[in-house]
């Protein structure tokens, strides 16, 4: 049996079957929610269900107030009824935007020891357009996915640049530092994701854990491109100072009167760099947010610290966004037991 789907308070409605995620059925309809890791793990999907029983799982990425006001992860719910739905955004997708292709490896350049910048081509003639801030998915030929966000701005539409970090027991990393070569291919599937600039005057905060900093690189460049003008301060934190990969944030800085580097070590203590966590950085600089936009990318911990501390200092929920990375260990972890 279908169900049928509403949105509270605009004239939508699409289908979903049974064992169809409502996030699913939303796409499959031409329809954005907002999402990240499609696993359980960040909780960008979140929103609530007005009315309507569901089979769904939350696990940590809810808290309890939000879970007794009905709020759901949208990629792990599915109807047992009809549903209505009120999500924090809902917009047509693009239909043209997605497109699956064979891109061709033309350079790799290992950063430090454990990341690694990939630039992929797709093939003669091919473009895909996408919002600074998206990531590709990268298709196995077993079936598995592996998701990166893309550094390069929208304008150098031709192929993707990606900032690998290498992850212990991670297949898809240890390839791309131990067997891949220029000239291969990799299938992609490309863009994904709802992590992009929105318009507003407020000020930016932009946080990155390591090679987080990838889709800050392609939206500070966008904002070039477009001539945006507004207030913009870059937080990039990394364990060591080794693991801060580029010098593009400095160069941004000195050209820019408007945008600020600020980089950030936990492990060590280094002349002319913040020493502690990343997000808590920005809180000493900003004990109220209530004027801001904050976009996060890193770790599950990262983004949730900043989710609960950043809204604790007033950041308004509509103006946080989070990009989460997720290992095989992350979604593990975030499985029902
Ligand atoms: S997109 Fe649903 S929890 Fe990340």
């Amino acid at each position: 049996m279908t169900f049928s789907i509403s949105v509270s308070g605009k004239d939508i409605a699409f289908p979903c079957e049974p064992n169809e995620t409502v996030l699913d059925a939303a796409q499959r309809a031409g329809y954005e929610l907002p999402y990240s890791c499609r696993k359980g793990v960040c909780g960008t999907c979140k929103g609530r269900i007005v009315s309507g029983e569901v089979r769904a799982y939350a696990g940590d990425a809810l808290s309890a107030t939000e879970k007794t006001e009905r709020n759901f992860l949208y990629c792990q719910t599915r109807p047992r009824s009809d549903l209505e739905i009120a999500p924090k955004m809902i917009e047509k997708a693009d239909p043209f935007a997605r497109k699956k292709l064979a891109a061709r490896v033309f350079r790799m350049k290992q950063l430090t020891d454990d990341v690694m910048l990939v630039h992929l081509r797709y093939p003669a003639g091919e473009r895909v357009r996408f919002k600074a801030g998206q990531y590709v998915r990268i298709l196995w030929p077993d079936g598995r996915t592996r998701d990166f966000s893309m550094a390069n701005p929208p304008r150098e539409s031709d192929g993707i640049q990606l900032h690998v970090r290498l992850v212990q027991d991670g297949p898809f990393t240890k390839h791309v530092f131990e067997t891949m070569k220029v000239g291969d291919t990799l299938d992609v599937d490309v863009p994904h994701g709802t992590f992009a600039l929105r318009e507003s005057d407020k000020p930016i905060l932009l946080v990155a854990g390591g090679t987080g900093f990838a889709p800050m690189q392609s939206i500070v460049e966008d904002m070039a491109d477009k001539g945006i003008q507004r207030d913009v301060t870059l937080y990039w934190g990394s364990r060591q100072v080794s693991g801060l990969y580029s010098d593009l944030p400095r160069k941004w800085a000195a050209q820019n009167p408007r945008f600020r580097y600020i980089p950030v070590i936990s492990d060590a203590v280094e002349p002319g760099m913040r020493h502690g966590f990343v997000h808590q950085a920005v809180l000493e600089d900003h004990p109220s947010l209530a004027e801001f936009q904050a976009y996060v990318c890193g770790v599950p911990a990262l983004c949730r610290a900043a989710r609960k501390d950043f809204r604790a200092a007033g950041l308004p929920v509509r103006e946080f966004f989070i990009d989460t990375f997720t290992t095989q260990a992350d979604i593990e972890a975030a499985r029902p037991k």
